[in-house]
């Protein structure tokens, strides 16, 4: 059995025999960087800090040879071969970080509007997402609807009917309760150098 140490959230994890340290993370509720989960997208890019890995096949586009020498690795397709310390490359992303509801309505009949204010600032850009812990043991993932740079987080969600997290949102949760926020996390926003027009595809 091989353990994983992750240094920005001060976990220690005993994997099982062939699971990637994306999995043991996520088993072990550690909000990884990640998203296709599937070795194309580069979301859970990595520095492996210790120990060595097998890497599963992966596209170049997510992780390059160059990458790779330089002792990078992603999560979603590493298996450890030994003990392992990683640190996921992505800095910006909080782990867990309590926010207070400050803002909480129906705009429509099923669409919900949360407004979140964290602790400290958390920088993000138009197009991500975060992972929201309503309550211990419910998480839920939604797109960021605020303007970049606002200092609170606002988020536009549909009501599922019977949906366990849109009861909470309807029913249970209040203003001032405090919730757990992870993120930002997602590659899908806009290119810092582009210049050129804009086609926007939903
Ligand atoms: S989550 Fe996409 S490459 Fe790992």
């Amino acid at each position: 059995m091989t353990t994983l140490r992750l240094p920005q959230c001060q976990s220690r994890i005993e994997m099982t025999e062939g699971q990637t340290v994306l999995e043991a993370a996520l088993e072990a509720n550690v909000p990884f960087p990640h998203s296709c989960r599937s070795g194309r997208c580069g979301a859970c890019k990595s520095q492996l800090l210790s120990g060595e890995v097998m890497m599963l096949q992966h596209s170049p586009f997510a992780l390059d040879a160059s990458e790779r020498a330089g002792g990078n690795i992603l999560a979603c397709r590493a298996v450890p071969l030994t003990d392992v310390a990683v640190a996921w490359a992505n800095d910006q992303v909080v782990a867990g970080a309590q926010a207070r509801i400050v803002g909480l309505y129906a705009m429509a009949p099923d669409i919900y509007r949360l407004v979140l204010r964290p602790d400290e600032p958390i920088a993000f850009s138009p197009g991500q997402f975060f992972q929201i812990e309503l309550v211990p043991g419910i998480t839920r993932s939604y797109s960021v609807a605020s303007g970049q740079g606002a200092s609170h987080l606002e988020f536009h969600i549909r009501a599922i009917a019977g949906g366990r997290a849109s009861g909470l949102l309807a029913k249970e949760l209040e203003l001032s309760d405090v919730v757990r926020i992870s993120g930002p996390f997602g590659h899908a926003v806009g290119a810092d150098k582009a210049t050129g027009p804009i086609l926007a595809i939903a």
